[in-house]
């Protein structure tokens, strides 16, 4: 199986590393626009291959020939955000390049399943269907895996226990109009709300919708990379072994939960052929309204991405 890693930056380098460390890929292709920074990085993380027992394939590239015929395309390439910038404030330059690469993938990888994490997350799913005309099935975005191990994170340190012993999800957006259910969330299965009182759960939702900007202000010259990159791997997995895995990720969403026509946060199946199925699990009234006061908002963003392609 080929997975190519669009951008080769933090999320990208990150994303393919964790990939080629699972030995489960054929091969791995870096794409990037900076002439040497793919190749580099390739050559550096194929000397891992001896230490680290794996036998993967890496190859870095400026161009998308070597890209061919891939199964997953994941697009990184983008500019990420630096302190006071919303995710928003990156549409219009992450559009022009989100948008070229949706051409250059189409054209040499027209089977591929692909997965955007590029910022504005939900615009630039939005934006890589359109121009990519591929079926709505094979385009999705990563932010819900993400959002929902900050949750999880936030919760396991709050109530003193490991985050493995936490189910949580976020759904909505990858932005302002992020929706963390706490009806959902369970420590080694008890409802969260008979763990913590409710101005626990409020400050960890709060925690949640404001985590990428708690990382960017520290990091000051650019965004998380290793929760992330994480989060787009488990996606990566699911769609390899056709898993049918529920995961929160950014589908095409039409009809489930009274929404249509938007692509937004949402719980899905995922399999080799991406989205399996929109899964419409049990909100509280509150959580199902933010969800669809979520879907109005981004559906006005994506209809101005129009504009930009
Ligand atoms: P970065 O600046 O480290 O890397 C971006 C890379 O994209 C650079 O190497 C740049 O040369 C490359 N690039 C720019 N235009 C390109 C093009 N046309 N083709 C190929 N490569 C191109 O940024 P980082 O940290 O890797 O973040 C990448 C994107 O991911 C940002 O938009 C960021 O906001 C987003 N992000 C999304 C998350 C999510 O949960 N969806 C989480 C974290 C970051
Ligand atoms: C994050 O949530 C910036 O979207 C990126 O870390």
């Amino acid at each position: 199986m080929k997975v190519t890693v669009v951008g080769a930056g933090n999320y990208g380098s990150t994303t393919a590393h964790l990939l080629a460390l699972s030995n489960r890929f054929d091969e791995i292709v870096m794409v990037d626009i900076v002439e040497g920074l793919p190749q580099g990085l390739a050559l550096d993380m194929k000397q891992s291959r001896w230490v680290e027992g794996f036998d993967t394939d890496i190859v870095g590239t400026n161009d998308y020939e070597p890209t061919a015929g891939s199964d997953i395309v994941i697009v990184t390439a983008g500019k990420p955000r630096k302190p006071g910038m919303s995710r928003m404030d990156l549409l219009t330059d992450n559009a022009k390049i989100v948008g070229g690469i949706a051409e250059e993938v189409a054209r040499t990888s027209p089977e591929a399943v692909v997965i955007v994490v590029s910022n504005p997350l939900d615009e630039m799913t939005a934006l890589f269907q359109r121009v990519s005309g591929f079926p709505t099935e094979r385009v999705i975005g990563q932010a819900g895996m993400l959002d929902s191990a900050r949750f999880a994170d936030k919760t396991a340190e709050k109530a003193g226990v490991s985050p493995t012993e936490v189910e949580a999800i976020t759904l909505g957006s990858h932005g302002d109009t992020m929706v963390p259910v706490p009806s959902r969330v369970t420590v080694n299965g008890t409802p969260l709300r008979e763990v913590l009182g409710q101005d626990d759960i409020d400050e960890i939702v709060k925690g949640t919708r404001g985590g990428g900007g708690e990382v960017v202000a520290l990091l000051k010259t650019g965004s998380a990379y290793f929760a992330p990159s994480s989060a787009a791997v488990a996606m990566v997995n699911a769609i390899a072994d056709d898993s049918g895995a529920m995961q929160p990720v950014c589908a095409w969403v039409d009809g489930e939960y009274g929404i249509s026509g938007v692509y937004l946060g949402v719980p899905a199946k995922l399999g080799r052929g991406g989205i399996q199925e929109v899964v419409e699990i049990d909100l509280a009234d509150e959580e199902l309204t933010e969800l669809r006061n979520a879907a109005e908002a981004v559906k006005e963003k994506q209809a101005d991405i129009n504009d930009l392609v």
